[in-house]
C-alpha cells in the first residue's frame, strides 16, 4: 500500500526534462552549446546530467577539461555502479558518457539493465534536466533518443553544407513525427544580423515544407574568445561572461526553462524515459 502511494506519488511529479543537442553536419558547436547550456543551469541551482552520445574527437569532456575515467560501457562489462560512471564535474553538473559504439549500449542483458535501472533510479529522481550531445547528422538508430526529447536544439551554421544537412535532417524527423519543442541555435554568425536573418528564413522554410515549426531561434557570433575557451578548456559561459555568445546561449537557456510546465513528455518516471531513450526493454 505504502508502495503504491509512493509510486503514485513519484507520478505526479514532474520528472526531468530531456533536452537532445543536434546537428546535421559536424563542428558546428553543438558539444559547447551543450556544455555551456549545462554549466548556467547548474549556476542557477539546477541539476543537470549531461549524457555525452557524440563520439568524435572534441568530446564535451575535453571541451571542459572533465577528466571522465568510465563510460555507460563499463557499469555493464566491468560491473561498476552508477556512481563510478557518472562523473560529478566541478561545474556542479553530472556528466554520464555513453562510450564508443552505441549499437552495444542497446544489446546488454536484462538483468544487468534492471541493476541499471534501479541504481540509475536515485540519482534521476533528483535531476530537473537530461541534456544530451548527439553525434553529428542523422541516425536511424537514435530515432528513440530524438523521439524521447522535451526540447529539441538543432545547431547549424551559415555555411550552407550546414544549412542544407540541417534541413535534410529536419524533413526526416518531420516525417518520422518528431513531437518535441524545437529550437534553432545559428552559431558562427559573422554579425547578429546574419544570425537573425537566417534563423528567420530557416523558421519560415521549415514551417513552410516541413510539419516541424520552431520555437525560436537564437544566434552566436564567431567569437575568437570562443576559441581561446577550448584551448583553455574552460566554459566560456564563466570566463567571458559579457560576449555575445554568452548571451546566445542564456537566451536559449531561459527558454529551456520557461515551458517547463508544457513538456512533451511530462509522464512517466525518469527511469521510464531513459528506456525509452536507450531503446531498453521495449
Ligand atoms: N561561436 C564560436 N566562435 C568561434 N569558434 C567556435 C564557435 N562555436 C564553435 N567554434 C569552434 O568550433 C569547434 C567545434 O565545436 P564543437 O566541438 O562544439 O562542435 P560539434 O558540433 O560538437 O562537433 P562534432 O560534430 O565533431 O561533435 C570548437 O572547438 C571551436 O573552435
Ligand atoms: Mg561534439
Amino acid at each position: 500500500m505504502i508502495e503504491d502511494q509512493a509510486v503514485a506519488l513519484r507520478n505526479s511529479v514532474d520528472t526531468a526534462k530531456f533536452v537532445v543537442f543536434a546537428s546535421g553536419k559536424g563542428g558546428v558547436g553543438k558539444s559547447l552549446v551543450t556544455l555551456n547550456t549545462a554549466v548556467s543551469l547548474a549556476k542557477r541551482g539546477k541539476k543537470v546530467l549531461v549524457i555525452d552520445m557524440d563520439v568524435g574527437f572534441a568530446n564535451l569532456d575535453v571541451l571542459g577539461g572533465i577528466n571522465v575515467k568510465h563510460t555507460l560501457k563499463d557499469f555493464f562489462n566491468e560491473g561498476l555502479s552508477v556512481k563510478d560512471i557518472v562523473e560529478e564535474t566541478a561545474y556542479g553538473f553530472s556528466l554520464l558518457s555513453s562510450g564508443n559504439d552505441v549499437e552495444d549500449i542497446y544489446a546488454f542483458e536484462m538483468g544487468e539493465m534492471e541493476r541499471f535501472f534501479s541504481e540509475f533510479q536515485m540519482l534521476g529522481s533528483e535531476m530537473d534536466y537530461v541534456l544530451i550531445d548527439m553525434g553529428a547528422g542523422y541516425s536511424e538508430k537514435m530515432d528513440n533518443a530524438y523521439m524521447a526529447s522535451d526540447d529539441f536544439v538543432l545547431v547549424l551554421t551559415p555555411e550552407p553544407t550546414a544549412i542544407m544537412d540541417a534541413y535534410t535532417f529536419l524533413k526526416i524527423l518531420s516525417l518520422k513525427g518528431l513531437k518535441s519543442k524545437l529550437y534553432l541555435m545559428v552559431n558562427m554568425a559573422n554579425s547578429l544580423n546574419e544570425g537573425r536573418m537566417l534563423g528567420k528564413r530557416f523558421q519560415e522554410i521549415t514551417s513552410k515544407f516541413t510539419t516541424l515549426k520552431f520555437e525560436k531561434s537564437y544566434s552566436m557570433l564567431n567569437d575568437i574568445r570562443v576559441k581561446k575557451s577550448v584551448r583553455e578548456q574552460k566554459p566560456f559561459v564563466l570566463s567571458y561572461k559579457h560576449i555575445q555568445p554568452t548571451f546566445g546561449v542564456m537566451g536559449l537557456v531561459s527558454a529551456i526553462m520557461e515551458n517547463q510546465h508544457e513538456m512533451v513528455n511530462r509522464k512517466g518516471s525518469f527511469v521510464e524515459k531513459i528506456k525509452k531513450f536507450f531503446r531498453w526493454g521495449r
